[in-house]
């Protein structure tokens, strides 16, 4: 199956025909048809498929435990299938088609690893039903207690334990999973660049990948505002207790703070109790999402947030800075120059990647990045041209040949 052939098949699930966005989330029968998507190009490739503590599918060129035993653990490529709501085509699946695609070139060109590789397939990373973002990763490699995850609930109360058990996966196996870990001798995620930095790169000529440098500190906060319901046409305005004006007050002062602590902050999830037009609000749900260069800067902004909404919000993920190993990060852009021999982009990001949850248990991680001409991300606006996306693979196969 080619990169094509692939895009195509993954290409309607999921799919909202009104906006063209995914709503892929984890755990949910149209997960459980990505999954089985990932199994059958593991199949035609005679790829062996593991599934580890927290639900990540593992396709393996090779048996991972013989190359652990002979001190060669495996490289593995991968990145995942869930997105956002109404997330773009891009964000996690060109990661993993491009991984397939890329081991297809390596067998054509008849290149033998000297160690296993495999394809994975990280579950939610977008943490888009259960709140927390990079969940399998975290759960593999214990960032996140096994209890908490299985206690986390959906918008509609179903907790991860019981939509873990709804898809098949034993929920009493979460936890950190030390016979996955030593099968991972490194780790290499490609991804569709979420901003315009190669857009922009090597003086405004472009190029078509990248490779990562760092990722902000970030994190998500909750906001739980209460006010007092009443009716919207009888209650003077000087007898109000309306939350949404203290959400109004949070939101400006979220962004006045990240402007001037050089961060970003979005409001993006809110709920609204009991939702009518002509009642005032008794309360309101809000998330905060806070990313920046430095972990400081997004404490400043979230005590900010705490002040204009009179609460302190409860910190529901924080990510630490990930500054990735920079022997790596060099030699792939080395590996990846120009025709003119400069070596290939290294950008920051401000998004999260398992890669950057790897990388911080002490698996050697990198991230290839593919150019997005808008930089638009989350939204089904996000695009990379075909042939972008074929040197993205090209990329990967040739950072395989070196590191393999
Ligand atoms: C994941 O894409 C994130 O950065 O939120
Ligand atoms: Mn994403
Ligand atoms: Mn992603």
């Amino acid at each position: 199956m080619t990169f094509g052939g692939m895009w195509a098949e993954l290409a309607p699930v999921g799919r909202d025909a009104a906006t063209g966005g995914y709503h892929r989330f984890a755990w949910t029968p149209t997960d459980a048809v990505l999954r089985e998507w990932f199994r059958a190009e593991a199949q035609r490739r005679s790829l062996d498929v593991t599934t580890d503590r927290a639900g990540n599918l593992w396709a393996w060129t090779a048996d991972p435990d013989a190359a652990v035993a002979a001190g060669r653990p495996g490289l593995v490529l991968g990145s995942h299938l869930d997105s956002v709501p109404d997330g773009g085509a891009f964000d996690g699946p060109l990661g993993v088609v491009s991984a397939f695609a890329a081991l297809d070139l390596l067998r054509a060109r008849g290149t033998e690893p000297r160690r296993p590789l495999a394809i994975a397939c990280f579950a939610d990373e977008e943490g888009a039903r259960f709140g927390i973002a990079c969940a399998g990763s975290r759960l593999l490699t214990g960032a996140l207690d096994a209890d908490r995850a299985r206690s986390l609930t959906d918008a509609g109360g179903v907790s991860m334990a019981e939509a873990l058990a709804a898809a098949g996966h034993d929920p009493r196996s979460l936890g950190r999973d030390e016979e996955t870990l030593r099968r991972i001798g490194g780790y290499l995620e490609l991804h569709v660049e979420q901003g315009r930095g190669l857009a922009h790169a090597r003086d405004g000529r472009g190029a078509a990948v990248g490779v990562a440098d760092a990722i902000w500190p970030h994190g998500r906060w909750l906001l739980d505002l209460r006010g007092r319901a009443d009716h919207a046409g009888t209650t003077r305005l000087a007898d109000r207790d309306d939350p949404v004006l203290t959400l109004a007050g949070v939101v400006t002062r979220a962004r006045s703070a990240a402007e001037r602590h050089g961060a970003v902050a979005t409001v993006g999830r809110v709920l609204v109790h009991p939702n009518g037009v002509n009642a005032i609000p008794s309360r309101v749900t809000a998330w905060l999402d806070a990313r920046g260069p430095e972990e400081s800067a997004v404490r400043a902004v979230v005590a900010d947030v705490a002040d204009a909404a009179g609460t302190a919000p409860d910190e529901e993920s924080w990510t630490p800075s990930t500054v990735f190993d920079p022997a790596l990060r060099d030699r792939l852009a080395a590996l990846l120059a120009g025709p003119d021999g400069a070596p290939a982009p290294v950008l920051p990001t401000a998004a999260g990647h398992d890669a950057g949850v790897l990388a911080a248990a002490g698996i050697p991680s990198g991230m290839l990045f593919v150019r997005n001409p808008t930089g638009t991300s989350h939204s089904p606006e996000e695009h990379a041209e075909e042939a972008d996306c074929l040197a993205g693979v090209s990329a990967l196969a040739r950072a395989v040949e070196a590191l393999a």
